[in-house]
């Protein structure tokens, strides 16, 4: 099963590819908060988690999800892959760690793309367990945060992965949406990435770490990181033109969490309205895929531009 959270739509391509080679399960991860997150793995099935880098971390709603997972295995199991204790697993609160060891930084290189590809096929029956994160420039140390995660609820990504893809942070003074042929290529490397990956997660391989982790991971992650996503993953800021808005929905649509409804304004035009009520996890999907770019996010989206994945049908 592959357990996936994605806004603008980059990390669902990659998910829905792992989906078709795989041939398992593909879970929206604001779909499955809604149930019990309780779940029975066919026997050696894997379990993926994809997802965007947000803030150099794993999104808060991705966090959320893994604290409330609680995994049944039926078959066998490898450790570090997998399941512990007779394939049980359960959720407990887990309280985050944003300070870990700088030490670590320097982290033991595990075993690289091309060498991991070179091996014999992996055909061990386990639960193999991977991650993969999309980004748009690089992920910090976004992947030892999820293992942190994981290993509340006794699992381990052994194998992760990141694809650098379409910015789609457009909210601070620097970020911008890439220029056309930026997104053409970062697609185009991304499309084979994720072949080779696809390939090493289809014949189990272990230990594979293939990320992006950008110049200072540490401080990407656990300094500019810890203070985005504690600070800056609100709704408040969003605002709607309303004499650009066509009342189309599209915004309410592309919501993951249900944040956004259209309802009737003071001079009973029909707007959306965000609910200020801490479901927003800051994917932009809202904002994004507004036909008129009648939603801003502060001042400074009025200078930005707009992106989805296949928004101009290009390249899929
Ligand atoms: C709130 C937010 C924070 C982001 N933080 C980072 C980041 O720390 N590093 C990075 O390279 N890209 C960052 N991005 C860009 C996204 O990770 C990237 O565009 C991703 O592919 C979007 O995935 P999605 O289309 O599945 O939502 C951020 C995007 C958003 C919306
Ligand atoms: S309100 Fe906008 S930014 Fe927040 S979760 Fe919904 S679509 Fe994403
Ligand atoms: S997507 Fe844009 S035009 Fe459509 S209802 Fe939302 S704000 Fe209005």
């Amino acid at each position: 099963m592959i357990f996936y959270f994605s806004g603008t739509g980059n990390t669902r391509w990659a998910a829905e590819h792992l989906a078709a080679a795989t041939g398992e399960r593909l879970l929206f991860i604001p779909e499955e908060l809604k149930g019990d997150c309780r779940y029975t793995l066919a026997a050696g099935e894997r379990i993926g988690f994809c997802f965007p880098t947000h803030g150099w971390q794993p999104p808060r709603i991705v966090r959320q999800f893994i604290r409330r997972l609680f995994l049944r295995g039926q078959g066998s199991m490898v450790k570090g892959q997998g399941l512990m204790d007779k394939g049980q697993l359960s959720a407990q609160a887990c309280s985050l760690d944003p300070s870990s060891p700088r030490p670590q930084d320097a982290s033991t290189p595990r075993r690289t793309l091309r060498s991991a590809q070179r091996d014999a096929p992996h055909l061990e029956s386990s639960h193999y367990c991977y991650a993969l994160t999309t980004c748009g420039d690089s992920i910090g140390r976004t992947m030892e945060i999820l293992n942190k995660e994981l290993a509340a609820v006794g699992l381990k990504a052994s194998s992760v992965f990141s694809l650098t893809m379409p910015e789609s942070y457009v909210c601070l003074p620097f970020m911008k949406t890439d220029k056309p042929e930026r997104e053409c290529e970062k697609i185009a490397v991304a499309t084979r990435e994720l072949e080779q990956y696809t390939d090493l997660i289809v014949r189990r391989v272990p230990d594979v770490t293939h990320t992006h982790r950008g110049l200072t991971p540490w401080t990407f992650s656990h300094v500019i990181g810890a203070y985005f996503n504690a600070r800056m993953i609100t709704d408040k800021p969003f605002t709607v033109d309303a004499d650009r808005c066509i009342h189309c929905g599209q915004c309410a649509k592309a919501c993951p969490t249900g944040d956004v409804t259209m309802k009737p304004s003071q001079d009973g035009a029909v707007l959306p309205q965000w609910h200020h009520d801490g479901s927003c996890t800051n994917c932009l999907a809202c904002y994004h895929h507004c036909p008129c770019h009648a939603i801003n996010y502060g001042r400074i989206t009025r200078q930005r531009g707009q992106y989805y994945f296949g928004h101009g049908n290009s390249y899929n």
